[in-house]
């Protein structure tokens, strides 16, 4: 029976680009998708920008442009990374949309009629400068259990104590430095609490299957009130200003971010159809037939950071919102990517950048693999070791997999103008490979994705041993003994395309050039592909390189991104930050270089900082290592000024960075961005700083 699945990902927030932990969300995803596909089901994977929300708006803001501006410049950098690293969605589009505003208001309508609606006062701190209610992050304070200065509205970073903002000992907005005043406003909410609400809840939580066994366990914790967050009625609006849908008859009022933005999902979907796409992959029914169909199945990707939403706000939207809306039939919950152990900042896209990545040449299948080799079907979190990584690749997909056929092809090219002969019984040839097919298609199917590599490199292995058991070199000099080394080169070939049929999944572009180009198959592979015993090949082309060291090192230690100046006597403006051997000088451009408009000068965010924290750092003799406090948040930056500055100067003094420097990882840590210093030709460094009164997040323009 051919299966009907929506498959998603979660919708990543439209204020700045991929980073590594959405793309391995989405490599996660795709490769469940195209085996689905090569299964022969029906896959419809769509996805979209998350656009709303205040910190869309507020980044907007300070940027001088439109939220519209802002997410369509983001949008507009979403391909690359689609397809540089294979990531087969059938569609990508935005919560912002006429769609999911009609999807939106439409739940809720629902939702209201249904009696789960209901409104209370609310009070909260309110920017009398910006006029508008402050989100917990844009208010800062006194942290009312140690005391440490310019902590969050929602928790201390220093000693971890979580609190209301309200609780903040000289509370201030993070975004104009104004006392804030505490205001009282209705607020819309979903009652969650209600006892039919919870009820569905628990029955939903309970089908077997449905959701992996922690992150139920979690959903229920939450449910019974047990959990670090207990369940109350959700609040679903926002006043304005909010970059946001319209709550209908409420003017003033928009929905909370969190509420149009699953719903965007279906929003998508719509789209998708409405373009015909959804037609063209074989679905003859309209959109909303097709999501209130009982055998659509409705599948969500996510991150464990977001369980809480999609377990119990969602599934509850959904089934009290009624047909054509139905509940999820899954979500699928992964852990975060830790780079060599560390966590990524998601905010600011640390750990590896992947358009660096393929930037520097690196393949994107190696990524898939290495991230498919370590994953599996629990919430545990997944590291990228660079050294890891260059072993397993190159020993797995070059060593074993690609070597068989660059090996075997090569005889029968040269001794047997491409065909292929098995010699005796080939029954239990393909009854062993329709067993190891089954066996992979399983883990596949339960998202064991580890276990599916590990299972298919023993394929390979075992496929090696035949081949070199045979010693096929020594047949190869005998022709009395050439059918010998044509059975032998056939069965290895044969296993070669079983192993690219199961890793197709994974390496989408090696298994359908090794279709194509190898086995002369005038479309990509399908699953029944593995058991089908090829009978030529043509000459082989060349499938994969090694991972070189260098191509690491590039990734994570690359030089400054400025190139050396020309020299010149002008005293310059240098980058004085991330620099790891470059001298801070050389990395300048001379004043009077080539001109740039202004709007390339825009694309810089420069920032005024306070240097919170400054440290030598062991082991570098040029570096010391800052923080810096922004206003609405810390970076850590590596700044080469050691020889100009003793630590202890540095603290408590404001400067200049930029701050949307795409971070990087160096040898001591991550840097965040780059404070700025002026030198010349002599020893000198001189740190910028701004004029009193300027205080630190602001722009410099
Ligand atoms: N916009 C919301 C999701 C709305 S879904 C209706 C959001 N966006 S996000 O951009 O912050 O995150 C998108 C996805 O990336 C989430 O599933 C999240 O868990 C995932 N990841 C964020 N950091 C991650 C890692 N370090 N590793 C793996 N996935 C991570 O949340
Ligand atoms: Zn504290």
């Amino acid at each position: 029976m051919t299966r009907r699945i929506f498959v998603t990902t979660a919708l990543p927030y439209a204020n700045g680009p991929f980073h590594i932990g959405h793309i391995m969300e989405y490599i996660q995803a795709d490769i469940w998708v195209r085996f689905q596909r090569m299964r022969g089901h029906q896959v419809h994977f769509v996805c979209a920008d998350d656009a709303h929300g205040a910190p869309i708006m507020l980044k907007a803001e300070a940027e001088g442009v439109t939220p519209q501006q802002l997410v369509a410049r983001i949008a507009a950098g979403r391909p690359r990374y689609l397809t540089g690293f294979h990531l087969s969605f059938d569609h990508w589009y935005s919560t912002d949309s006429p769609e999911n505003t009609r999807l939106s208001q439409d739940v809720y309508a629902r939702l209201k009629a249904a009696g789960l609606i209901c409104k209370k006062d609310v009070e909260q701190f309110f920017d009398p400068v910006k006029a508008m209610f402050l989100p917990d992050r844009y208010i800062k304070g006194e942290c009312p259990n140690c005391h440490s200065p310019d902590q969050f509205g929602d928790a201390c970073e220093v000693c971890g104590t979580v609190y209301a903002p309200i609780d903040l000992i000289n509370p201030y907005s993070a975004l104009s430095g104004a006392k804030p005043v505490l205001k009282s406003s209705e607020h819309f909410f979903f009652r969650l609490s209600d006892p039919k609400c919870v009820a569905f809840l628990e029955s939903w939580l309970a089908a077997p299957e449905r959701l992996q066994p922690q992150v139920a366990n979690k959903a229920r914790e939450w449910l019974s009130g047990r959990g670090d967050r207990a369940l109350g009625d959700w609040d679903i609006s926002r006043d304005a200003p909010y970059f946001g849908i319209p709550i209908p008859d409420a003017p003033g009022k928009y929905f909370y971010v969190w509420l149009d933005a699953p719903i965007g999902y279906l929003a998508a979907l719509q789209s998708y159809f409405t373009t015909g796409k959804a037609r063209a992959r074989g679905e003859a029914r309209g959109f909303e037939e097709f999501l209130a169909a009982p055998d659509t199945e409705q599948i969500h990707f996510i991150g464990k950071d977001i369980i809480y939403f999609h377990t119990l706000f969602w599934p509850a939207m959904l089934r009290f919102a009624g047909p054509p809306y139905k509940v999820p039939n899954h979500v699928y919950v992964h852990g975060f990517i830790t780079v060599s152990g560390e966590k990524m900042s998601k905010s600011r896209g640390t750990g590896i950048s992947p358009l660096r990545y393929l930037d520097v040449g690196m393949n994107a299948e190696w990524l898939r693999y290495y991230i498919a080799a370590k994953l599996n079907a629990s919430v545990e979190d997944l590291d990228f070791n660079p050294d890891d990584f260059l072993s397993r690749v190159n020993s797995d997909l070059v060593g074993k997999y690609v070597n068989i056929a660059s090996r075997a092809a090569n005889f029968i090219t040269r001794h047997f103008g491409g065909a292929l002969r098995y010699s005796g019984d080939t029954g239990q040839l393909t009854a062993r490979a329709a067993a190891q097919a089954a066996q992979v298609q399983e883990s596949y199917e339960s998202r064991e994705f580890g276990k599916a590599m590990r299972d298919i490199m023993g394929v390979a292995d075992h496929i090696n041993q035949e081949f070199d058991a045979r010693q096929p070199w020594v047949l190869a000099r005998d022709p009395n003994r050439a059918a010998e080394l044509q059975d032998v080169c056939s069965r290895a070939l044969a296993g070669f395309k079983l192993l690219s049929v199961l890793l197709a999944p994974v390496l989408p572009a090696v298994a359908e050039r090794v279709a194509r180009q190898l086995f002369g198959l005038e479309r990509p592979f399908r699953w029944s592909d593995a058991t089908v015993l090829p009978e030529r090949v043509n000459a082989y082309e060349h499938l994969m390189t090694r991972v070189e060291p260098r191509q690491l090192e590039a990734l994570f230690d690359a030089e400054m991104g400025a190139p050396a100046g020309a020299g010149g006597t002008a005293a310059r403006v240098a980058a004085a930050a991330s620099a790891s051997t470059t001298s801070a000088a050389s990395a300048a451009a001379p004043a009077g270089a080539a001109s740039i408009s202004i709007d390339e000068f825009k694309r810089i965010d420069l920032r005024v900082a306070r240097i919170v924290r400054a440290e030598a750092v062991a082991g570098a003799d040029k570096l010391l290592k800052l923080t810096l406090d922004l206003g609405t948040e810390q970076r850590t930056v590596f700044a080469g000024i050691k020889s100009a500055y003793d630590p202890s100067a540095l603290e408590g003094r404001l400067t200049v960075m930029v701050a949307n420097l795409a971070a990087r990882k160096m040898k001591f840590g991550v840097s965040e961005g780059m404070v700025l210093a002026a030198s010349g030709e002599g020893a000198g460094l001189y740190l910028l700083a701004p004029d009193g009164g300027a205080a630190p997040g602001m722009k410099i323009t």
